[in-house]
């Protein structure tokens, strides 16, 4: 069975939520405290395994690529000021990983953006991870679900409950949960997937969270996906395709999901990162406490 090296990361979205904010800078690089969301989940894939990176971005991107390579000013500056803290986290980021970047010209879904990945990953199983999902995890998510993928071999989704009406916000699973020694309890057998349906529709309450292990066959199903939610190519219809040939399962993986693409998920996810930080938690929780909510 082949490893997993290869993480893709789509990143060509407009990011709208977030205008203004998003006018001239991408969505992908709004901190969590002193971090582009983005480096949250590239952190991920490689604490999983993975070794290289691909980004998938778009116009008004080059933030992005600016960002994992070497800035030679900004570290000969902090050099000759002494900075050697500051020099060691910004050197870390260009040395951290190889990434290649595909444009995706038109914002056609999620699914044509993964397609684009095709030519760089080739014939071997791969992570999708998108970005907006940070999720805070004592054993990272994508490490959980390697584990899942090296004993399954099929494709790997991360699913968590969502209940109500927000499920609409989400592809949702139809599966069945597995007595399985290991991943008991929290490993599924998915036997049908939906993206955004309406609450009665829904299949279950089993949301897809942005974190995905594929076989390479996904790309075969993608090319004859027809559009679908949206009118966009998406990619768990690829993947519903790819049911009538592989298993594929669902991971309702240990952790904590903010959805830092939407205001209040990305306020959350700022407050309980900051309260976590060594050298700020414990100040910034005594100001929180002094307001008068
Ligand atoms: C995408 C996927 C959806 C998934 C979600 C997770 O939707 O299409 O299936 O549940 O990510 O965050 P988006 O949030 O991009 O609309």
């Amino acid at each position: 069975m082949k490893r997993v090296r290869k993480a893709v990361f789509p990143a060509a979205g407009l990011g709208t939520r977030f205008l203004p904010a998003t006018k001239a800078q991408p969505k992908e690089m709004l901190p969590i405290v002193d971090k582009p969301i983005i480096q949250y989940g590239v952190e991920e894939a490689l604490a999983a395994g993975c070794d290289q990176i691909i980004i998938i971005t778009g116009r008004g991107k080059t933030a992005i690529e600016d960002h994992f390579d070497v800035s030679y000013e900004l570290e000969k500056m902090l050099e000759e000021r002494g900075k050697t803290e500051l020099l060691s986290v910004v050197h870390q980021i260009s040395d951290m990983i190889h990434v290649a970047y595909v444009r995706q010209k038109e914002a056609l879904g999620l699914g044509h953006a993964v397609l684009m990945a095709r030519e760089l990953v080739g014939n071997e199983p791969f992570a999708v991870l998108l970005a907006d999902d940070v999720i805070d995890a004592p054993v990272p998510c994508l490490k959980q679900m390697m584990d899942v993928y090296e004993e399954t071999g099929g494709s790997v989704l991360a699913t968590q409950k969502v209940s109500g009406p927000a499920i609409s916000a989400y592809g949702v699973l139809d599966a069945t949960l597995m007595d399985h020694a290991r991943f008991g309890g929290r490993l599924y057998q998915v036997s049908n997937l939906v993206e955004k349906p309406k609450l009665e529709e829904a299949p279950s309450d089993l949301a897809i969270i942005g974190r995905y292990i594929l076989t390479p066959a996904i790309f075969e199903m993608l090319e004859g996906t027809p559009l679908g939610a949206g009118g966009e190519l998406q990619l768990t219809d690829g993947i519903r395709m790819l049911l009538s040939r592989e298993k594929i399962y669902g991971y309702c993986f240990d952790g904590k999901r903010h959805d830092a693409g939407d205001k209040l998920g990305f306020l959350k996810a700022t407050v309980e990162f900051a309260l976590k930080r060594p050298g700020l938690g414990g100040e910034f929780r005594s100001y929180l406490k002094s307001l008068e909510l």
